[in-house]
């Protein structure tokens, strides 16, 4: 990667999709693809391909193209995900509960180790084998198991507190489902999930369509 490189959001977000699609090329026993080929797969031109990748030193070789496995290899160390993160889960409720039990993130290297709640009816309970353990215990947990990242999956009143705790604690990074911005040190990283931004925009692109649609039965 350039060094001192500031990487666009923009960028950053379409490297899930990249990777994506190399591991599937892999597991169709491809070892190159032009950034045509790429292009026609992925549905970014062949030039976003290019620009983006050259974000990170290109990786591609003129006339040869793009080595999938090695392309594969360095995206997922730009994104970090050649390494293990140890996670906690803090609200098991609805959310929290089909967290834990999506299993999917075990397998990327992303680790449930435990999950906190305030209701001494969840405490104790075991989801997807994981225990519910007490919130007032949290920061010892977090320090002497060095957990990475917290997931807050809290009502949104109690999140800044959950928040706070758990960068006190240690965490890296804040997994946020709760709809409140929450305000945190600067080198702790926080994404922000809502479920209903997605919605929003499904919405706004189904009304474009149809306007467009319709625009064109006028004409
Ligand atoms: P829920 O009410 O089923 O669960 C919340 C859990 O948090 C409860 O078990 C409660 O005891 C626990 N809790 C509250 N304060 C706590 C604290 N200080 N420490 C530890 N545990 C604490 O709610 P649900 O449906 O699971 O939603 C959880 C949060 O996620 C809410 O803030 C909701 O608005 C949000 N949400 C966000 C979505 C998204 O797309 N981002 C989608 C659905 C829910």
């Amino acid at each position: 990667m350039k060094k001192d490189a500031k990487i666009s959001n923009a960028v950053i977000k379409r490297l899930p999709r990249y990777r994506r699609y190399l591991k599937e090329l892999q597991k169709k026993g491809v070892d190159k693809i032009s950034s045509n080929e790429f292009s026609s797969l992925i549905g970014y031109t062949a030039s976003q391909i290019r620009q983006d990748l050259n974000n990170f030193g290109g990786f591609g070789q003129q006339g040869y193209g793009y080595n999938v496995e090695g392309l594969y290899n360095e995206i997922s160390a730009i994104l970090g995900l050649d390494k293990e993160y140890k996670m906690v889960i803090v609200g098991a409720g609805n959310l929290g509960q089909a967290i834990a039990n999506h299993t999917y993130y075990y397998k990327a290297g992303f680790v449930v180790c435990g999950i906190f709640d305030i209701n001494p009816r969840l405490i104790g309970l075991k989801i997807n084998d994981i225990e519910v353990m007490d919130y007032e215990t949290i920061v010892d947990y977090v320090e002497q198991n060095q957990i990475d990242i917290g997931i807050i999956c809290t009502t949104k009143d109690s999140a800044q507190e959950v928040a706070d705790k758990l960068c006190f604690a240690g965490v890296r990074g804040l997994w946020n489902f709760a709809p409140i911005d929450l305000e945190v040190p600067e080198y702790i990283a926080v994404e922000n999930v809502h479920l209903s931004d997605s919605l929003h925009s499904l919405a706004y692109h189904m009304n474009r369509n149809y306007e467009e649609k319709e625009k064109a039965a006028q004409k």
